[in-house]
């Protein structure tokens, strides 16, 4: 991770730069609630959501945050009906499509983590070309969890570590922590400090399973759509107000 940013915009006085949280993750739900609330069809509300991701990555960069997860479709997502899978992954494309420019422009590093393999191919060569140009970049990283499910994660790095076993690469006296974490797709990155989970919903959703050991959650009934500046604002105040323990006293 590079030096933090000397200038902040607008971070609210309340907020104390030396302990904001390093790395956010969101799980980013409600999409579909909103948008019944209103009697719209559910997929304007994944539309709407898109905004609320656009404004969140903008504020933790202005706020000095230097990683934001995203959680934009898990393994289990697939068991939705066709049409809103479909919506689903072309609105991806679409956004990554017209998003990356200003993306490179501010200088944020993206990256996707989760079974890239079985989504579309078109959705594929996007998320490639859009970590491809921004890999050197020194802004914020920005990681979407794309096809992503925790459990699927260890297992795939349980594999990966047994082929190398197998392959005489590595001892079994040798896996330990550090390495078992280089085997995941966040490999390189810190673990978040911070959950946070939009619509009330008191669950990890198969979410980062591993690297939320020591996170702390924040659980707001603020439907994703409407998770704005002062919801985000409201979130890293009470994640100040915390005592990291570690399991110490
Ligand atoms: C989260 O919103 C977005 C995705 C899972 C892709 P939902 O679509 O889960 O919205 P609700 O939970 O049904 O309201
Ligand atoms: C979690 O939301 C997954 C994403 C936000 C991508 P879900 O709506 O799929 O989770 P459950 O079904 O309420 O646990
Ligand atoms: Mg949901």
């Amino acid at each position: 991770m590079t030096a933090k940013p000397t200038v902040l915009r607008d971070l609210p006085a309340d907020l104390q730069q030396e302990r904001l949280p390093q790395h956010v993750a969101v799980i980013m739900d409600g999409n579909g609630r909103w948008a019944q609330q209103r009697g719209l069809p559910r997929l304007i509300g994944h539309r709407r959501g898109v905004d609320t991701l656009k404004e969140l990555l903008r504020c933790c960069r202005d706020w000095g945050i230097r990683a934001l997860t995203a959680y934009a479709f898990s393994t289990e997502n697939w068991g939705r009906p066709l049409e809103e899978v479909e919506f689903l992954m072309t609105l991806f494309e679409r956004v990554l499509r017209q998003e990356l420019r200003e993306m490179v422009a501010e200088g944020v590093r993206i990256q996707f983590v989760g079974n890239l393999q079985a989504l579309p191919h078109s959705l594929q060569a996007e998320i490639e070309r859009s970590m491809e140009e921004t890999r050197n970049n020194p802004g914020i990283q920005f990681t979407v969890a794309t096809n992503y499910g925790g459990r699927q994660e260890i297992v795939q790095a349980c594999r990966a570590i047994a082929i190398q076993v197998q392959q005489g690469l590595l001892q079994p006296q040798d896996i330990d922590e550090t390495v078992f974490a280089q085997h995941l797709y966040t490999a390189g990155t810190c673990d978040p400090d911070l959950l946070i989970r939009t619509s009330g919903e008191m669950r990890i959703s198969n979410f980062l399973l591993w690297q939320m050991a020591y996170a702390e959650l924040y659980i707001t009934d603020a439907l994703w759509p409407d998770f704005d500046r002062s919801e985000f604002h409201q979130a890293l105040c009470a994640f100040q107000s915390r005592s990291r323990r570690f399991g110490k006293v």
